[in-house]
């Protein structure tokens, strides 16, 4: 079954009342994960991903800097501890936007896509935020790559989100001006790879039983943490040279080294996570077999859905076999493709 995303109407939410900002703001997948982090949430390694068109959060901000405090709807509710939780981040970052300490924000956050889906809503949502604070901080004077260092603050893979269809974040020998700051859009992409999609099977829709903070945090003591680093940084390279070069094949055997050796480190954490369902693994191998015919290949985060990356070219024919396993095992599917990053709405 296709999971509908929700298409939300922008007017209901506009309004010309100057101290007002709509932005809106996708998820991505990472490619080469960033897995484990260090001091003021700077990557332990490189990652790029790729940019979502669809999965997106829309963010209305009322502002004012004569009284501070944050009030956070998401989807139309007051959220507590979601606002609490941008004001403590509000004073954390006075350092890179001085403003935001006086600053006083009415929010209303919706997604389009389903809360449960295991998209990365952290991501789009704090990229969403980080964007609109640039925006309602700048003054007419942009700064570069401020958005993605205070959408990184916020959460790490959102700093990837304003831009695209592929965003690099963390250094690296192969990318001249790559910082563990903030990232930056990939420029050397082929044509192959300019027109891919992300259909997402919605395994299982429960809560996940590791948060990422939790997740991350494990790694500081990983016995494999030094062999991650390395190999996260000689897949970032492969990758960028396939992503380059147009050799899908190459990319297609990194992607999936890369999500299952996420899964690996957590496996082998203390304590392990085993996040995949016997269905993730089913799906897998089904998906090994109808390779055999087309070119498709996948990639997992940190839960148990699989993300099937393929281009246009081969749409109707995975589209199809995904369909069949969904109605099959009566779960969901969400159809995304390859997106620009963040805008501003009104
Ligand atoms: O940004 P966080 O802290 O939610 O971490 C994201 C980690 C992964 O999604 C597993 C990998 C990535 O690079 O997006």
């Amino acid at each position: 079954m296709v999971q509908k995303l929700k298409s939300l109407k922008v007017n209901s939410i506009m309004s010309s009342s100057p101290n007002r900002i709509v932005v809106e703001s996708p998820s991505n997948i990472a490619f080469i994960k960033y897995w484990g982090k260090y001091g003021r949430q700077y990557p332990t390694n490189p990652s790029i991903s790729m940019t979502l068109k669809n999965c997106k959060t829309i963010m209305d901000l009322e502002y004012t800097f004569e009284k501070s405090g944050v009030e956070l709807f998401f989807e139309d509710e007051l959220n507590e501890k979601f606002s609490l939780r941008i004001e403590k981040y509000l004073c954390s970052i006075e350092d890179i936007l001085p403003e935001a300490k006086d600053l006083g924000l009415k929010i209303k956050s919706t997604n389009t896509f389903p809360h449960s889906a295991g998209i990365a809503s952290s991501a789009s949502a704090m990229s969403a935020l980080g964007f609109a604070l640039d925006k309602i901080c700048t003054e007419n004077k942009s700064i570069p790559h401020r958005a993605s260092q205070l959408a990184r603050l916020a959460s790490g893979s959102a700093s990837r989100s304003l831009m695209g269809p592929y965003a690099i974040w963390g250094e690296h020998d192969l990318i001249p001006g790559s910082s563990n700051d903030y990232a930056l859009e990939a420029t050397d992409i082929h044509e192959n790879f300019l027109n891919m999609n992300d259909s997402i099977l919605l395994i299982d829709k429960g809560e996940k039983s590791v948060s990422s903070s939790a997740g991350h945090a494990l790694m500081n003591s990983h016995p494999y943490k030094e062999a991650r680093v390395s190999q996260a940084n000689e897949n970032f390279r492969v990758m960028m040279n396939a992503l380059a070069t147009g050799d899908y094949d190459s990319f297609g055997n990194v992607l999936e080294n890369e999500a299952l050796s996420l899964h690996a480190l957590m496996l082998t954490s203390d304590p392990s996570y085993i996040l995949l369902k016997p269905l993730s693994l089913e799906f897998i191998q089904r998906l090994k077999f109808f390779r055999k015919e087309m070119p498709v290949y996948f990639t997992i985060d940190a839960g148990p859905n699989i993300h099937v990356i393929y281009p246009d070219s081969i749409k109707d024919a995975v589209v199809e076999f995904i369909e069949a396993f969904t109605k099959e095992h009566k779960i969901d599917a969400i159809h995304d493709s390859i997106g620009t990053g963040a805008k501003v709405l009104s």
